[in-house]
């Protein structure tokens, strides 16, 4: 007597089952950053505004959140972290500095911190360098020329939750804000 086949499983054996798409890592952040700021075009079309920064939004991969940054000379971030995101920046012209802290700071519960000697951490990206960071990496970003505006590309993820804002006086970092989205408008 033949054999009936076996019904289907109610599920797929998870092998098969779908999945969002993996998170990107801050290498593929990385990459995306610095192919993006190869991208004559895509940089050429971005607004300058020797008054402040420009933005343009961009859609970065995995769903990361990526943007298109112009700063005139002599403007900069302030110190600040991205909380839980990871992320990768690339210079596109000009040059930019980033001042950065080599801790990982307790993501709550504290107003001002002293630092310990020896964490601040400065280096120069000219046209075509970039670096990735990872979660609670706290900097802050310059274009220090006097006269040429600097341009490159960022990408978070995951996208922006919120941004914390510090003021810093020599060794005390003090939190003076934290930002949300809505609030970058
Ligand atoms: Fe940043």
């Amino acid at each position: 007597m033949p054999q009936h086949a076996s019904p289907l499983p109610p599920t797929l054996p998870s092998s098969l089952s779908f999945s969002p798409a993996p998170a990107p890592t801050s290498a593929e952040l990385l990459d995306f950053v610095r192919r993006t700021a190869a991208d004559r075009e895509l940089v050429d079309s971005l607004p300058l505004d020797p008054e402040g920064r420009t933005w343009v939004r961009l859609d970065g991969p995995g769903g990361s959140e990526a943007w298109l940054i112009g700063w005139p000379p002599g403007t900069g971030t302030g110190w600040h972290d991205h909380a839980e995101s990871l992320g990768a920046f690339a210079t596109a012209r000009g040059t930019l500095t980033e001042n950065a802290l080599a801790v990982r700071l307790p993501a709550s519960g504290w107003k001002t911190l002293e630092l310990a000697d020896g964490l601040d951490r400065s280096r120069r990206l000219p046209e075509g360098a970039g670096r990735a960071f990872g979660h609670h990496h706290v900097h802050e970003v310059l274009n220090e020329s006097t006269d040429t505006h600097a341009i490159s590309v960022h990408a978070y993820h995951p996208p922006l939750p919120l941004i914390r804002r510090f003021s810093r006086t020599g060794a005390v970092l003090r939190l003076e804000q934290v930002e949300r989205p809505e609030e970058w408008q």
